[in-house]
Formats: structure tokens, sequence, C-alpha cells
């Protein structure tokens, strides 16, 4: 039965993921003669043992992460998928994770992997890809959200191993494809930012970086110590950068620019920010108050960071989507009702008030080829020019092969352009609807049809951000938008991409 089951999984795996040429199963749990290494991760009384049906069972849980565990000697910078399949009898439905646990110089840290509900008696599968970062033990396991004592079994827990081929000698390089017109960048996540493999190719192929999450306000607003000074003094605000570092510490040993992203936005913003002493539990604060937050915190951003890396953020996103879909107005968030309509042009006033001599100041957003929207960001970006605060904007250009079609895209790059801002392609990925030839050729289409029109305007742009390199990382991985597949192979858009920068 099991192998059936495993059979059918990889035959699965095989058929959805063509892109995983060179994957192998590295490993498939088999109880048939114990219980495979797996052991009981617990303080207390749980313990593992193997049923009559062949699955690993455990009981006598008191905690969460009480849970059935296993080592696995994963290489750093190693992208893994991961498989398991879950029962529980004991509740109508349970909150079941895949996690892993992972220490360095003996300090365990964890990360929650795939997330499932297990309802009663229902095989669930938890499933997942998990990028092995800078730790010497990794130990997966399954454990409960919220069912601390709950008893499961588990069975078909599969890993499968993809090696990195990324680069080689004569892979062409983007940044020096486009050396003569403007730096080429990528967004990075801290879990890529900690793993020497991805960041030596990285440095080689990009010669611009920008956090992918990591200095958004809900990596950097410190709410446990605002919360603290707030009981001094409403409008004072903490900050921290644990979370930036790794790729902070990369960049400026490496002498690569970043661009910082973002000081401002309705999303990854704790709701804390606007409540009096920072507790959600309690009342909005103030217009006043509100402002007075907004200024400490990028005053507080623009010095630390100047501070500790002098010189490397070259650019901010100081306010990102601010404007509605379908509209040419704001869309509602905590900032239009805390400070007003005037929200964007404060951040805009603070930044330029704070940034270090030099520094330029974008606003950022999504879906500038749509109509409304476009006339709202250019109205925007007018009334913000009128005021001297803002030296860019950034098209997000998170598009799909299907829409919004180049023509759009060209239009309003043209009209944004007309503006006379700096520019910058800030987020660039392409969607697919599936992963055939096809759909890879006319992702490169458009990849290079984006890229030749940056390269026309090369005087004004200061520089093209892709959101990612390897589709399995994606925030849109399921849609394969990126230049290279998730082994590190280059995807038909990377030589698009090339191509297009000798278009012009
Ligand atoms: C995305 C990140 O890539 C994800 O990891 C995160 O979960 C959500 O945010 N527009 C933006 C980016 O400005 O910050 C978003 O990044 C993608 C859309």
């Amino acid at each position: 039965m099991r192998w059936i089951g495993w059979l059918l999984t990889l035959g699965m795996l095989l058929q959805c993921a063509p892109v995983m040429a060179g994957a192998q199963a590295d490993y498939a749990s088999d109880f048939s003669a114990g219980t495979d290494g797996w052991y009981a991760r617990s303080t207390g009384s749980a313990s593992v043992s193997v049923t009559a049906e062949g699955a690993l069972a455990i009981a006598g849980r008191s905690a969460d992460w009480h849970s059935m565990g296993r080592d696995f000697a994963l290489a750093r910078g190693e992208s893994y998928r991961l498989s398991v399949q879950v029962r529980q009898s004991e509740a109508p439905e349970a909150r079941m994770i895949l996690s892993v646990a992972h220490s360095k110089y003996g300090l365990e840290s964890y990360e929650n992997i795939a997330f499932a509900t297990a309802k009663r008696d229902q095989w669930t599968t938890l499933s997942g890809t998990y990028l092995a970062g800078d730790f010497d033990r990794f130990v997966l396991y399954v454990e409960t959200l919220g069912a601390g004592t709950l008893a499961y079994e588990i069975r078909d827990f599969t890993l499968e191993g993809r090696t990195l081929s990324f680069g080689g000698d004569d892979l062409p390089l983007l940044k020096e494809a486009y050396a003569n017109l403007f730096p080429f960048g990528t967004a990075v996540t801290y879990a890529e930012a900690v793993n020497p493999v991805r960041m030596a190719f990285y440095a080689e192929q990009f010669n611009l970086f920008t956090p992918g999450n990591e200095l958004k306000p809900d990596s950097v607003l410190d709410v446990a110590a605002s919360r603290t000074l707030a009981a001094q003094d409403d409008t004072l605000v903490a900050v921290r950068f644990d979370a930036a570092r790794p790729l902070l510490d990369f960049a400026s040993a490496q002498g690569i620019p970043v661009h910082g992203h973002t000081l401002v936005w309705h999303q990854q913003t704790p709701e804390a920010f606007f409540h009096e002493g920072y507790d959600p539990a309690r009342p909005l604060v103030t217009r006043e108050t509100m402002l007075a937050r907004l200024e400490n915190y990028i005053r507080a951003v623009m010095t630390w960071t100047e501070e500790h890396y002098p010189g490397l953020i070259v650019s901010w996103d100081v306010v990102n989507e601010a404007v509605a879909d379908g509209q040419a107005a704001l869309r509602p968030s905590n900032w239009l009702t805390v400070v007003g309509g005037d929200y964007v042009e404060r951040a805009f006033e603070y930044a330029r008030r704070w940034a270090p001599e030099g520094v330029k100041l974008y606003y950022n957003d999504y879906n500038t080829a749509y109509e409304p929207k476009q006339t709202g960001i250019v109205n925007l970006l007018t009334a913000l020019q009128s005021q001297g605060t803002v030296d860019g904007y950034g098209f997000q250009m998170h598009h799909d092969i299907r829409q919004p079609g180049y023509a759009a895209i060209e239009k309003a790059f043209r009209r944004v352009s007309a503006l006379g801002l700096r520019l910058r392609i800030s987020e660039l990925d392409v969607t697919v609807p599936d992963s055939t030839d096809a759909s890879f050729d006319a992702q490169a289409v458009l990849y290079g049809q984006v890229m030749a029109l940056a390269a026309s305007f090369a005087d004004q742009v200061d520089g093209v951000q892709v959101w990612g390199v390897t589709d399995d990382l994606s925030w849109r991985a399921a849609q394969y938008p990126l230049l290279f597949y998730a082994d590190g192979r280059p995807k038909p858009a990377f030589y698009a991409v090339l191509e297009a920068a000798g278009r012009e």
C-alpha cells in the first residue's frame, strides 16, 4: 500500500513540476522495520511507536512542540521539497505544522514549513519547500498548533533534494550586460542572505540588492520596545534590524548598493503602530501622535542604517502602494484613517528631512498599466513633485504573460516618464499559467520587451530589480515567474533579458 502511495506521489510531483530535472527522492519514510530514525521530541513523556498499519504514532504529548522528529543531513544552500501525511482521531479538526528545528553552535531555532488542518480520521498532506540555511543540525518534525495533547500519526514522509546548479564559467552576467545602462538588481530574503552558495551566485549576476521583506515595518518596528518607550512618551519609536543585517552585511562587504524597501505601507505593518501605547486593544492615536511616530520612525531607520552602513542604501521606497486599485484615489488604510489624506506627502517630507544627502526617494506601486489607477499615481507624483520631496517612481511590474499586455505597460511607462522623475523597475516578475516550453517562451518575450523598454530610457532609469532569483523561492512560486528554474539553471527569460540589453 505504502509503496503504491509513494509511487503515486512521485508520479504526481514529476507531472506537476517538470522543472525539477535532477531532483531525486533522497528519503522516503519506511516504518516496516521500526521507527526509521524518528524519535519523540519532548520534555515530557511523549513516545513514538509503529502502528499495525505501518504508520508512526505519537502519544503522551503535553505541549504543541512535542512531536515526532528525525535528524536529516541537509546541505546549506540546497532547497528541499517535503511532504508528509498526518492523521488524528481525537478532535473534529486540528492544526498541524511541518517544521524544522535547526541549530548552530548548539543554539536551536525554528521555522514552520507547512500548515494544514487535519479533519478527524482523514489522512491530510503537509507539503512545502525548505531552503537549508546556515546551520549544522536539522531536525524535521510534525507538531500541532493549539492541540498540545493530541495523539496523531504520520506516514509517507518524503524529502527530495535539489542540487543547485548555479552559474558555470561561461554563463553571461546580467550586471555586465547592463553595465552601461543601469544596475541590475534582485530582491533577496533573509533565508537567501544567510546562504553562501546562493549569495556567491547573486553577487556575480547582480549589482544591486533590495531586501524582500526585512526592511518592512513588520521586521523593523520593535513593538515590545516601543511599548516600553510609550510609557514615557507615546510618540517614541523603537526599531531593530536583525532581519536585514545578513543582507546589509553581505552587500557592504561586497560593495553592492542596496535599495531600501519600504518605510510606509498598508501591509506588513504592525497594527500596534497605530494605537495608543502600541496596544492594539486601545484606541487609535491622534493625527498628531501618528505624525510624530511617522517622523520618528523614518528618522530612526535613516539614522541607524547610515550610521551602521554608511552610503550603502542609495534609495528608499518611502511609500508603497498608496493608490487604490480601480480608482484614482488613495486606498483605505490605517495611515489614511489616522493621519488623513496628506500622509503620503508628510512621509516624503520627513524622509527628505532625514535622508542622507544624495539618497533618492521613491514612490512605488503596482498595476501602473491600469486606468484609473494610473491617473491616481500620476496625480500623487505630481503633487509630491510640486513639494520637491520625491525623486522617482518605482514600477513594481508584477505581470503575467496574459495581462496587461506589453502595449499597456509601454504606454504607462511613457506617461509616467514624461513627469521627468527618476524611474526604476522595482519588483519585476512575470507569471505563467503552467511550466510548458510555450509558456516559458512567452514569458521570455515579455521580459525582453520590458527590459528593452527600460534600456531605451536608460538615462532616466536608476535600476531594474527582479523580485527574486529562482522560481521556487518566489512569492508567486506556483506560477514560475523568475529568470532561473528552481535548480538554478537559467530560463529562456534570462537569455531574453540579456539580449534586450543590446537591443537599444
Ligand atoms: C512580498 C514578499 O515577496 C513576500 O515574501 C511577502 O510574504 C509579501 O510581500 N509588492 C511589494 C512587495 O511591494 O513588498 C511584496 O513582497 C510583493 C508585492
